[in-house]
């Protein structure tokens, strides 16, 4: 595996700035990101997977991301088979606050003790730390402005796509 190659992988329902910023971070730090939009059975969808790649294809443009960075789905098995199969050797997780260790650390033991892969976690800057997709999906199913804590091309989406006007 390479260490050169990391995936970001999450729900991204919907993405926010806090994801962007971390896909800005690891992009600056590995040769190729791969950004991956993985099913979590856990928790209940708002967005299609279809959806969620646009919205994140769009978002990374308009961004400006520097470095090679692959937006791609994964529904099929684990979330290191994708890894595997990409060649890569680093998994990136943001992370806000204690509570992100403690839902993240377990998921970065299990991942090494099925494939021996690394996971790195970033520290998104700090006007981030509050934004989560969970909080996003509640304001805009209720009506709210979401613009503050999403990319714009997130934002207009929701304010078409979900609210219907
Ligand atoms: O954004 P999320 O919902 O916190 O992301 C969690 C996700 C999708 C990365 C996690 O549920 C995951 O890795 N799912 C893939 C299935 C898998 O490989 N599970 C075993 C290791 S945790």
């Amino acid at each position: 595996m390479n260490n050169r190659i990391a995936v970001v992988p999450g729900s991204f329902d919907p993405p926010t700035l806090g994801h962007l910023d971390v896909i800005r971070r690891a992009a600056a730090l590995y040769d190729e990101l791969h950004v991956l939009v993985v099913h979590n059975p856990g928790k209940k969808a708002m967005l299609p997977i279809a959806q969620r790649l646009t919205l994140l294809e769009q978002s990374i443009a308009e961004a400006d991301i520097a470095g090679r960075v692959i937006v791609a789905s994964w529904s099929v098995g684990l979330l290191v088979d994708y890894a595997q199969d990409v060649d890569a050797g680093v998994l990136v997780k943001g992370i806000r606050s204690q509570i992100d260790v403690a839902y993240e650390t377990p998921m970065a033991i299990v991942n090494r003790h099925l494939a021996d892969i690394e996971t790195v976690f970033l520290l998104p800057d700090p006007s981030h730390a509050l934004v989560s997709s969970s909080l996003v999906r509640q304001v805009a199913g209720l009506g709210g402005d979401v613009s503050p804590f999403v990319p714009a091309p997130v934002a207009r989406f929701l304010d078409t796509g979900v609210r219907g006007n």
